[in-house]
């Protein structure tokens, strides 16, 4: 039991925190700012409110932010020990969690359950624990702690023993793995895992899909839910940010560059995303290379512009993954490109101006994961896009389940169904492309970032006290 309370009343636990660090050659630290959902949120409640965001130092400029005192107020970093970290962000949260969450397996082979997993395991529990202690440390009598995803799964059940007093809520951003595969992790581990997050008072998930998936797996693995509540919330575009930013200078100015790269008068077809593995952007190239030899009246028109931004470069299988969404962009480059026409562009350099440039210019917005959580490309483009744009989405994207009656959507392991869904975009009519849009951007932007953190707090707040 912690010994006295802290001050903060509501507080938010995440491995990635609102902001990061970088030292500069001069030796200051320069702060750099993210954005998202949880952003707006914390910012829709207000300074007064006493929010405190508890988050894992991950670079360098982050640890040495903490050694010096240096972070902002509101944010609370913790300096887990490299190696510790890298076991349970690497090892365990991302090659692991996600892996099952998502279904990414290549069974005949993996995974494997060896020591060296039960070891890196033990650096997941003390990463946990290190969240847990810091937030029943800085949380105020009855403070309602919020936390966050796959990474953090052990913390509400460590934190309940530590302050039975807090009101805790968990919120998983990424799918939930059906039964039988979550039944490939160890049996002790799942239990584990279970009720690690059956130690909070309400979890909440993207999809009603995904909330039943936890709750089949909690009767089949954990004798039920117990007293813990689980609630959907569809994290929706922040059309009001979206629209402004998408019109300042530094995006005209990626609009001209793109349109020098497109190319006079030709169709887009245009995605977005992390260079993740579960985004499918090798098939949605091999779709596109389908769509050339099917309909060669597309050469020359059209440009598939696609845009795979680093992530998790740690990991052998991301940077493998990585070189082959290049190898096949170059593969159609070469063997269908003519001098005035670069069939693929490809920028894999991380810039959210020229992403939104991308987002006003596409005719057709091309989302085919193998399964994701929510998705907000899906989400955004619609709301930002110039001149309205047909939508390709992948049944298995979160956000299928409030746009697929004005998207096209296909199998995402379907690559000829999804080169037909592609045709079939480019040559809807400009009435129809229009009125889809409309109604996509409205399904979009029903749930805005800060009434999706509102509403989870409220509940939480409200909710039943689970024991
Ligand atoms: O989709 C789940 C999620 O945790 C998101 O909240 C976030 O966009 C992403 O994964 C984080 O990835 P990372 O912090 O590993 O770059």
């Amino acid at each position: 039991m912690a010994s006295s309370f802290g001050a903060a009343q509501v507080l938010v636990a995440s491995n990635r925190g609102p902001v990061s660090y970088e030292v500069g050659e001069d030796g200051s630290l320069r702060a750099r700012r993210g954005g998202g959902g949880l952003v707006s949120g914390l910012s829709a409640i207000g300074p007064e409110a006493g929010a405190l965001w508890v988050c894992s130092a991950l670079s360098d400029g982050d640890r040495e932010a903490v050694r010096r005192g240096a972070g902002e107020d509101g944010v609370r970093m913790l300096d887990i020990p490299a190696d510790v970290h890298a076991d349970a962000y690497n090892g365990i949260a991302n090659s692991v969690l996600w892996f099952v969450h998502h279904m990414l397996y290549q069974t005949p082979l993996e995974p494997v359950f060896d020591a060296e997993f039960r070891r890196q395991w033990a650096s997941y529990e003390t990463y946990n624990r290190a969240f847990a202690e810091a937030l029943a440390e800085e949380a105020a009598q009855g403070a309602a702690v919020l936390v966050q995803d796959y990474h953090l799964t052990l913390v509400p059940g460590m934190l309940r023993e530590l302050r039975p007093d807090l009101r805790i809520g968990h919120f998983s951003h990424t799918p939930w793995a059906p039964p039988e595969y979550f039944a490939m992790l160890p049996g002790d581990i799942a239990a584990q895992v279970l009720r690690g997050m059956l130690g909070a008072d309400r979890l909440g998930f993207l999809t009603r899909r995904w909330a039943d998936a936890f709750t089949a797996c909690c009767e089949r693995f954990a004798g039920g839910l117990g007293d813990t509540a689980v609630g959907v919330h569809g994290l929706g575009a922040d059309a009001d940010f979206l629209r402004a930013r998408s019109h300042e200078a530094d995006v005209e100015e990626r609009i001209v560059a793109l349109r020098a790269e497109i190319g006079e008068g030709r169709r887009t077809i245009v995605r977005v995303d992390r260079t993740e593995l579960s985004k499918n952007i090798v098939r949605g190239l091999l779709a596109y290379r389908q769509l050339l030899d099917d309909h060669p009246e597309w050469r020359e028109r059209v440009v598939h512009v696609a845009f795979a931004y680093p992530s998790r470069q740690d990991l052998a299988v991301y940077r493998d993954y990585t070189a082959e969404v290049q190898r096949v962009a170059e593969e159609i480059n070469e063997r269908y490109g003519t001098p005035g026409w670069r069939p693929v562009v490809l920028h894999v350099k991380d810039d959210f101006a020229r992403s939104l440039a991308a987002y006003r210019l596409a005719d057709v917005a091309l989302v085919n994961p193998i399964r994701d959580g929510m998705n907000l490309v899906a989400k955004e483009v619609p709301v930002v896009s110039d001149g309205a744009c047909a939508l390709v989405l992948s049944r298995e994207a979160g956000a299928h389940e409030e746009l697929g009656e004005d998207a096209i959507t296909v199998n995402p392991y379907d690559v000829v169904e999804t080169s037909r869904a592609l045709h079939e975009a480019l040559t809807m009519s400009g009435d129809e492309r229009a009125d889809r849009t409309k109604r996509l951007a409205a399904a979009a932007t029903a749930l805005p970032p800060a009434r999706w953190f509102l509403d989870q707090l409220d509940a939480l707040r409200e909710g039943p006290v689970s024991r």
